[in-house]
């Protein structure tokens, strides 16, 4: 069967940043950030993303590129017979999960996105009730979510050059341009230095072992490692492409665009006043009161800067969900021969059960609950406490100490592949099995 290709380094690179850059980086960081500690928080987060996170993404890049076939294929090409294409499936059901999930708070965004434009979030009074209608009614969010889901089902089933590189390179740089101008609008907001400092000073005293974790958990999460997410994309890469560097530039690319973020929300929450530490509310609570607050009587700048910043999360969510996709279409496509649009649609229609499912566990199916959780915290809690660590401790341990050695170097083709090798091998696994066992116990 021909396989897809991105036809250029840059695209290769930019789809990768792409499935990075999301929800992960524009909600989920500023809110973590928030809740532990801000800078502290930062300084623990790199540390994790260069030590642990990076040294996945590299190994995912060795799997894929080599093996040229999707997630679980890739362990049938490089290691037949041999139990690491468990791995291979555990990175496909995380796809399922995840894309589920995510798809509903993509759908949030989606809905902001229309109620700003339109100038109907501004004409609320009292945004936490409004959220919580919205999120507990039984069929908007629903109707959000599955248009959110048919955007990444028809990228997708475009292909790999035509869809999923195409849009990337018409995306990233729109989401950049997004990014410095609300950065630069918060920046220059009234007592906006607080938040700047609170970016910037680090407060060691609130370090603890949760934070560490939550640090270590965010660096996967916003990174995509672990469910042969970037394996799959790396089978698409040229032979020219070098995958160092490239690893360097998505968490180069990714860790700016999370920080930036805080540049974003941090000074402007600071301004008008209200409590850093929302939680998830941070995003669809907290800050249109921030929009409101800021440019109350000037309601067209009211309108533009929460459009425009609810268009840039939508952007966001909308690469790495393609991404998602990709794993189990891909996996499909190639061991069922099936076409493109017909492995889509079944990943698409599974996902649209299973987030229908998330989307009402915060209303009429509250109640219902598996090991004492509704779906969404569910998936939540198999996707990231099990499944992403587990599967980058495998993917690291496989490219460490069971893949052919010289076809490793040849794939990497740099001067630090000594280096690189020791963090596979120890550093990555070690790192990762006390978050994984850790995470566990801690529940
Ligand atoms: N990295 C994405 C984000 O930060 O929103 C989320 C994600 C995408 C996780 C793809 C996992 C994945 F395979």
């Amino acid at each position: 069967m021909e396989r897809g290709n991105f036809g250029s380094k840059i695209g290769a690179v930019l789809a990768s940043a792409g499935s990075a850059v999301g929800l992960g980086n524009i909600w989920r960081f500023p809110m973590e950030c928030g809740s532990n500690g801000g800078a502290a928080f930062i300084l623990i987060y790199l540390l994790c993303v260069f030590f642990l996170a990076m040294p996945v993404m590299v190994a995912e890049f060795v799997i894929g590129r080599s093996s040229r076939s999707n997630a679980v294929g890739s362990y049938r090409v490089l290691a037949p017979g041999k139990p690491w294409v468990v791995s291979g499936f555990m990175g496909v059901l995380a796809g399922f999960l995840v894309l589920s999930y995510y798809s509903v708070v993509a759908g949030w965004t989606l809905d902001y996105t229309f109620e700003s434009l339109t100038g109907s979030l501004m004409s609320e009074s009292d945004f936490g009730r409004f959220f919580s209608d919205f999120v507990s009614n039984p069929w908007r969010p629903v109707i959000f979510l599955s248009l959110f889901l048919l955007l990444t089902h028809c990228v997708v089933a475009t292909g790999v050059e035509k869809g999923i590189e195409r849009y990337s390179k018409i995306m990233m740089p729109m989401l950049l341009v997004i990014i410095l101008i609300l950065a630069g609008f918060s920046m220059f907001m009234p007592n906006a230095i607080e938040g700047v400092r609170f970016l910037l000073t680090p407060d060691f005293s609130k370090v603890t072992k949760d934070v560490v974790l939550s640090a270590m958990g965010q660096a996967f999460f916003s990174l995509s490692v672990g469910m042969g997410t970037l394996a799959t994309y790396a089978s698409y890469f040229n032979k020219e492409t070098k995958l160092l560097p490239s690893a360097i530039g998505v968490c180069t690319i990714d860790t700016l665009v999370a920080i930036s973020a805080g540049f974003i929300i941090f000074p402007a929450v600071f301004s008008v006043g209200v409590s850093a530490d929302s939680g998830p509310g941070l995003v669809f609570i907290t800050l249109p009161y921030v929009f409101q607050e800021a440019f109350g009587s000037v309601p067209v700048f009211e309108y533009a800067f929460s459009g425009l910043f609810y268009i840039l999360l939508l952007l966001a969510a909308l690469t790495s969900s393609i991404s998602m996709h990709e794993i189990s279409t891909a996996y499909i496509h190639e061991t069922f021969k099936l076409s493109r649009p017909k492995a889509a649609t079944i990943v698409t229609v599974i996902c649209l059960v299973m987030g229908v499912a998330c989307s009402l566990s915060f209303g009429v199916w509250k109640d219902v609950t598996v090991m004492g959780r509704g779906f969404f915290d569910l998936f939540d809690f198999i996707t990231a406490k099990f499944l992403m660590p587990l599967g980058g401790l495998l993917i690291c341990t496989f490219v460490g100490w069971d893949m052919n050695k010289k076809l490793v170097a040849a794939e990497l083709d740099s001067r630090f592949t000594s280096l690189l090798m020791i963090l596979f091998s120890w550093v990555a696994p070690i790192g990762i099995g006390i978050i994984f066992v850790y995470g566990l116990i801690s529940g």
